[in-house]
């Protein structure tokens, strides 16, 4: 993934957990030296290990260790002048949501190598719809719920997202039931 999924775990941890151990994690991944540049692409296999190290270090499983990172990246993709693509998106988290998509092409133009997810959403109603997430990449459904999380606390509605159907169940997507506050804004 590109570096600044990286950089963002180091800003989650960092900003959380302070400086020592960040570079305790790094050493347990192997990548003490590492510096990652934000717009160039590295392989996957790099982001995992963070994680799994993050999780070792912090005692935390992986999961937790992506949900939270995922309910950060949010605010951390906005300090770093992409706020304004998801302000663009829509009012509400549905509506955002809904943008993903266009949203992750727009974004390809700065990162042009790009493996973007894709979202869509069913059975929307008052207070509720279903997420649906497609990716080639394994493992992510825990970030996707943080994430859907830290847009709750973008538009300070409460969130409750729980994967009802997922790859691990052998479908061949990830579902999500996800309630939020209706008429949210
Ligand atoms: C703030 C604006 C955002 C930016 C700039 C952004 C950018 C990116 C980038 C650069 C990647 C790495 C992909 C790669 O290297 O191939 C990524 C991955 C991802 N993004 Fe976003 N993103 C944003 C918002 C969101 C939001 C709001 C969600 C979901 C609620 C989301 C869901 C994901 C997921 C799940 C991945 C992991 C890739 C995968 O599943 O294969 N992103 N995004």
């Amino acid at each position: 993934m590109y570096g600044i999924v990286n950089n963002a775990v180091e800003d989650l941890v960092t900003t959380k957990f302070g400086k020592s151990r960040w570079l305790k994690i790094k050493d347990r991944a192997e990548m003490a030296g590492e510096v990652f540049v934000t717009m160039r692409p590295y392989p996957d296999e790099l982001t995992y290990r963070l994680v799994a190290a993050a999780s070792e270090e912090l005692a935390m499983s992986p999961d937790e260790v992506l949900f939270a990172f995922g309910e950060h990246w949010i605010q951390y993709a906005s300090g770093q002048g992409y706020g304004e693509l998801v302000a663009l998106a829509g009012d509400d988290i549905e509506s955002v949501i809904r943008h993903l998509n266009d949203l992750h092409r727009r974004v390809s133009l700065s990162f042009p190598d790009i493996r973007m997810p894709f979202f869509h959403v069913t059975d929307s109603r008052p207070g509720y719809f279903r997420l649906h997430y497609r990716s080639e990449r394994e493992g992510l459904s825990s970030f996707v719920a943080g994430l859907v999380s830290g847009l709750g606390t973008m538009f300070d509605t409460a969130i409750r997202c729980e994967l009802i159907l997922g790859r691990q169940h052998g479908h061949d997507h990830d579902e999500f039931d996800v309630h939020h506050e209706p008429n949210s804004a």
